[in-house]
């Protein structure tokens, strides 16, 4: 059983029941969960007006349950479109780092994030101190392929002798990433999405990288060797770089049209 029904609240209007999508509960003069189906969801005990459910397995997470009117939304439509319009991707950043507390405000988006099956497996790395020793790993694996991309070339070329280049030609002026994994891309995706809008909400920036992420396609193991304590069916699905912007971009920029299609 993973609800707590306090059966003197319940008023049976049966609202829990109707947003259960695994019909897991049935109301006769009271709530009750009726199958070992349920997946924590949640919707029945945010649905419920008098408070009367509760996840049993999240009751230390009581600072997590906040009450709102749901007619309210708290952010307008054209505000969060100039946030995604101003958008750019961060590649010169000021010489100072992040702190983990700045980190935590990011990660709190990505508590709230939906996964797929509920599973919330989602779990992220910072990669600050041990930079230098992860894009060393990330070079052996990536540079099968350094015929396929001039980047990979050059990155090792500047691992031979930096002096020659100067920037780093995957991280560009970035000294902090942020590692996703997960065992299911989109959840890892969604995720890091909304860590990267609360990122620019709070002034930071940054851009993810094609060629960090191609380690993982292509030698899974031997990535996960650095990272003795994440499950290795997890698979790293969003890297992003991240920093105090330098650079400050003063327009926006056109894009493509995005193709749209009802059927
Ligand atoms: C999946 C993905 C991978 C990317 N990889 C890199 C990368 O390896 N290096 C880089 O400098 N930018 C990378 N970018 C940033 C894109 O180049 C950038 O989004 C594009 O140039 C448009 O600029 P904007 O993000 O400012 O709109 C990546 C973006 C995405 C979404």
């Amino acid at each position: 059983m993973k609800l707590i029904i306090d059966t003197d609240l319940c008023t049976a209007c049966k609202l829990c029941s109707q947003v259960c999508i695994r019909d897991n509960i049935a109301v006769d003069d009271f709530a009750v969960e009726i199958g070992d189906n349920c997946f924590e969801c949640g919707h029945c005990m945010a649905v419920c007006k008098v408070s009367a459910i509760t996840l049993k397995s999240f009751e230390d997470h009581k600072d997590k349950i906040q009450d709102y009117d749901s007619k309210n939304i708290p952010v307008e439509y054209d505000d969060l479109l100039q946030l995604l319009k101003q958008r750019r991707s961060i590649r010169w950043f000021k010489n100072k780092k992040i702190d983990n507390e700045t980190f935590d405000k990011l990660f709190e988006g990505a508590y709230y994030s939906p996964s797929a099956q509920n599973e919330q497996d989602v779990e992220f790395v910072v990669v600050d101190e041990k930079l230098d020793d992860f894009m060393n790993l990330v070079y052996d694996i990536i540079k099968v392929d350094d015929d396929k991309f001039f980047r990979i070339k050059e990155f090792g070329e500047y691992l031979k002798d930096s002096s020659t280049k100067k920037l780093h030609p995957l991280l560009w002026e970035g000294k902090q990433l942020i590692l996703t994994f997960s065992t299911d891309k989109t959840s890892a995706v969604i995720a890091n999405t909304r860590l990267e809008l609360l990122a620019y909400s709070l002034g930071l920036g940054g851009f993810y990288s094609l060629f960090i992420l191609k380690a993982d396609e292509l030698d899974h193991n031997k990535l996960m060797e650095f990272f003795p304590k994440i499950d290795k069916n997890k698979h790293m699905y969003s890297t992003f770089i991240i920093g105090y912007p330098k650079v400050r971009f003063r327009r926006t920029i056109p894009h493509k049209n995005i193709n749209v299609t009802y059927y």
